[in-house]
């Protein structure tokens, strides 16, 4: 039985990273709804469990409760801000509705360590978020470290197993959070860190043969990390019961579907039938004449399913369609949702319109960065691995306008130049997102002794960990120079670069 620490989602931004420190350590951990049952919960044998934090009060109409009993059950609970809190209130004692707010970099002081705070600094700093606050702890506990305005920032029961820190570890601005992590998983919860990507490949693909049996599968390929990886394991456990459908729709980077192609075609290193589709002209057919964004993202969804459809029922009945969905795909908090912005479309949902029997997701458990990790360790080459983040509807919303064959061919060119100098620069694109679009601006130029009046490029790259928020990446003015200079120079029917420096929000990241 693979050993699992569990996170109850309260509504907090950073679950995500919660999971994500508890994994750093060797230790599988899934987020679950705070709505989740205590019996259920208990039912995954968790080795420990962290409640998040929350917008919320823990009084009040609004406030997110929990099964109290949970605190008598022995196993390692840790409470993170409002988690902090619950705790607090649940067992007797004060949370206090503060006047100001305390955020951001905060100085701690961790008068006793006791064993949640194992190791650390007796000041330090750490990232707050909150409000309210506990003002008197419940009977057994021991205040361990504390703030200005926040006489208990940690406390702990460590009889009872019940920890409780007020600011958040799982962020990096906390100096000694990662300490906490390590003393919580192995200390308190005494798991022995077996959770790593390459026992992850071999259960995978033992799982997936069990699954599959002698059935057939199909699998959307887009050449994207998460599919790539997601086929590659297919293989590896069915090998020729899976087919991997590529379809080109003529909106790919530059030269993107002849990589895809040597990866996963006949001439590469997998076991698998491979179909690609060139569905270019179709699409450029299907786009002429549109300008409005959302109705190109539309056309884009509804073709790609469409050609997708076609070949499929070419292949005929099969019992599995495989999918690359990962783990941020899955998990919702089901607590507030935004406006929609841009009507997402994934290459990949196509579960309506294909004849087959059962979804399977072998990567719904993972990150991005552990998608990689397993892709590293499955052989796919680096730089499908570390390819830039790619939507669905491909090029078709970085050309402002309408698309057209020779407008794509100016944007991967132009692209691919920029691309190419960045890592000349050795400018990490790996903490964002770094691209060429093209306006739909023409404006007047001069090269040799004639007039021109093309178009301009769009040079955009951004520096973002979540891509909810982004801010334009301070790139070398000689770097820009460089790429201005070969883009006006080599790409035809471009008289003029610009760099965006729009942050998201108030921008996007994506032009349309
Ligand atoms: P925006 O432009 O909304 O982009 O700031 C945020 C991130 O999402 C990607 N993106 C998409 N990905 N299908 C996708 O699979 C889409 O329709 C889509 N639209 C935007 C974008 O590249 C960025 O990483």
């Amino acid at each position: 039985m693979v050993e699992k620490i569990i996170v109850l989602d309260f509504g907090g931004q950073y679950k995500q990273l919660i999971a994500r420190r508890v994994r750093e350590n060797h230790v599988y951990c899934e987020i679950l709804p705070y709505s989740t049952p205590l019996e259920k919960l208990l039912a995954e044998n968790p080795k420990g469990i962290i409640l998040t934090g929350g917008p919320n009060s823990v009084f009040g109409d609004e406030a997110l409760s929990y099964d109290p009993r949970l605190f008598e059950t022995g196993i390692p609970v840790l409470g993170i801000c409002y988690g902090a809190q619950l705790m607090a209130y649940e067992l007797g004692g004060k949370v206090l509705h503060a006047d100001v707010s305390e955020y951001g970099h905060t100085e701690v002081k961790v008068a006793k360590s006791g064993r949640i705070l194992r190791d650390w600094k007796r000041t330090s700093t750490v990232w707050m978020s909150h409000t309210d606050r506990i003002s008197e702890v419940p009977e057994g506990f021991e205040v361990l470290a504390s703030t200005e305005n926040c006489p208990v920032a940690a406390m702990e029961n460590a009889g009872r197993n019940l920890y409780a820190v007020q600011f958040h570890p799982e962020v990096v601005h906390t100096e000694e959070g990662s300490k906490l992590f390590h003393a919580f998983v192995y200390d308190i919860c005494r798991c022995a860190g077996t959770w790593k990507m390459d026992s992850f490949v071999d259960t995978t693909v033992k799982e997936l043969r069990e699954k599959i049996g002698d059935g057939r599968v199909l699998c959307a390929l887009s050449g994207g990390v998460d599919s790539s990886v997601c086929a590659v394991l297919l293989s590896k456990a069915v090998g020729k019961q899976l087919t991997c459908v590529f379809v080109d729709h003529g909106l790919l980077r530059k030269d993107e579907g002849d990589e895809v192609e040597k990866v996963f075609g006949p001439e590469g290193p997998y076991e698998l039938n491979f179909v690609r589709v060139n569905a270019q002209e179709y699409f450029y057919e299907k786009l002429k004449g549109v300008t409005d964004p959302e109705q190109k993202r539309k056309i884009i969804g509804a073709e790609f399913i469409n050609v997708f459809e076609k070949e499929a029922r070419k292949i005929g009945k099969v019992d599995f369609l495989a999918q690359g969905t990962i783990y941020p795909d899955v998990v919702e908090s089901g607590i507030g949702k935004g406006a929609v912005i841009k009507s997402h479309h994934n290459v990949g949902g196509l579960p309506d319109h294909v004849d087959f029997k059962e979804i399977v997701e072998p990567l719904r458990t993972l990150f991005k960065d552990e998608v990689r990790q397993v892709g590293l360790e499955l052989g796919i080459p680096r730089n499908l691995v570390y390819r830039q983040p790619f939507p669905g509807p491909g090029l078709g919303i970085r050309i402002v306008g309408e698309v057209t064959a020779e407008k794509v061919r100016i944007v991967q060119e132009a692209d691919a130049i920029y691309r190419e100098e960045l890592e000349k620069a050795n400018i990490d694109m790996g903490r964002g997102q770094f691209f060429a679009a093209l306006s739909n601006m023409r404006s007047v130029g001069v090269m040799g002794d004639g007039r021109t009046y093309e178009y301009a490029v769009v040079l955009r790259g951004v520096i973002t960990s979540d891509f909810m928020t982004a801010e334009a990446a301070q790139i070398p003015w000689e770097t820009l120079q460089i790429c201005m200079n070969r883009i006006i120079n080599e790409v035809k029917g471009v008289n003029r670069v610009l760099y965006d420096l729009t942050s998201k929000p108030p921008g996007t990241i994506e032009l349309e």
